[in-house]
């Protein structure tokens, strides 16, 4: 386990893309504490570029009972140079929650957004989020989004009723535009089409928080969390 101190420790993120590996990727995700949130995070880091990472990070709920939905934090960490970062829960493109960030000013705005097919995504009102009230923020080098997701676990996709394994690794797709959203304050903005698109094997399993309420209290958000193990637990 490492520990993080915000986005300044990312200054020197900029790695060389890994040589040539299997298609068939193990996860390699690592357990982050961020000690600016206090949230455990399972981090996998994304290639924007040949030279620039995108971090993702996702932080769970300890002990979510079986087939319970449940709420997440995702944390993603991006250089300046990219304009908008997504995630794609499902794994691919269409017929999944698609998770859009982007920097606005010093803070940071994500869209809840899902696609038919190979063309914009929509609005998607299935998954919701709420800024953490801290580590939403930009510097001169990179841009960083912390918020808790109601609904990017649980979707019902082309074949069904579909849930993410807290306790399992998981194929998602990202994708990235160096173009800047033209209306940054707005999760709703028009957003140009990605430069790159990719996948990443992540371990949920990495990310659990046994105190994953009482962090999101920490970081001014009170409602009970879906999933919340503390609701099971006695
Ligand atoms: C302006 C919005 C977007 C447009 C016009 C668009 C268009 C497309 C097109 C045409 C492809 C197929 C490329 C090919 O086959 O060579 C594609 C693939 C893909 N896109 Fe998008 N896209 C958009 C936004 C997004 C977003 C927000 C995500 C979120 C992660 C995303 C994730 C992917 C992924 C993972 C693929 C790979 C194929 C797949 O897994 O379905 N796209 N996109």
């Amino acid at each position: 386990m490492r520990s993080v101190f915000g986005i300044v420790a990312l200054a020197g993120l900029a790695v060389g893309r890994p040589a040539p590996e299997p298609l068939l990727l193990e996860a390699r995700a690592v357990t982050v504490v961020d000690q600016e949130t206090g949230f455990t995070f399972s981090e996998t880091k994304a290639a924007a570029t040949l030279s620039a990472n995108i971090v993702f990070r996702i932080a769970t709920p300890a002990n979510v009972p079986a087939g319970q939905p449940y709420d997440i934090v995702l944390q993603v960490v991006a250089p300046n140079s990219v304009g908008w970062a997504g995630l794609a829960w499902g794994g691919s493109m269409v017929r999944n929650p698609l998770t859009v960030s982007y920097a606005n000013g010093q803070r940071t705005t994500v869209s809840a957004r899902w696609a038919t097919g190979h063309s914009t995504p929509q609005a998607y009102s299935g998954a919701t989020f709420t800024l953490l009230s801290k580590g939403n923020k930009s510097n001169g080098t990179h841009w960083q989004l912390t918020a808790k997701c109601t609904g990017c676990t649980t979707w019902t996709g082309s074949s069904g009723a579909v849930r993410i394994d807290p306790r399992d690794s998981k194929r998602l797709g990202y994708a990235c535009a160096a173009a800047k959203p033209s209306n940054p304050s707005s999760p709703t903005s028009s957003i140009p089409v990605h430069d790159v698109y990719n996948y990443i094997t992540h371990d949920f399993s990495a990310g659990a928080n046994a105190n994953f309420a009482a962090l999101l209290t920490q970081n001014g958000i009170s409602e009970v969390p879906t999933g919340n193990a503390t609701l099971f637990d006695n």
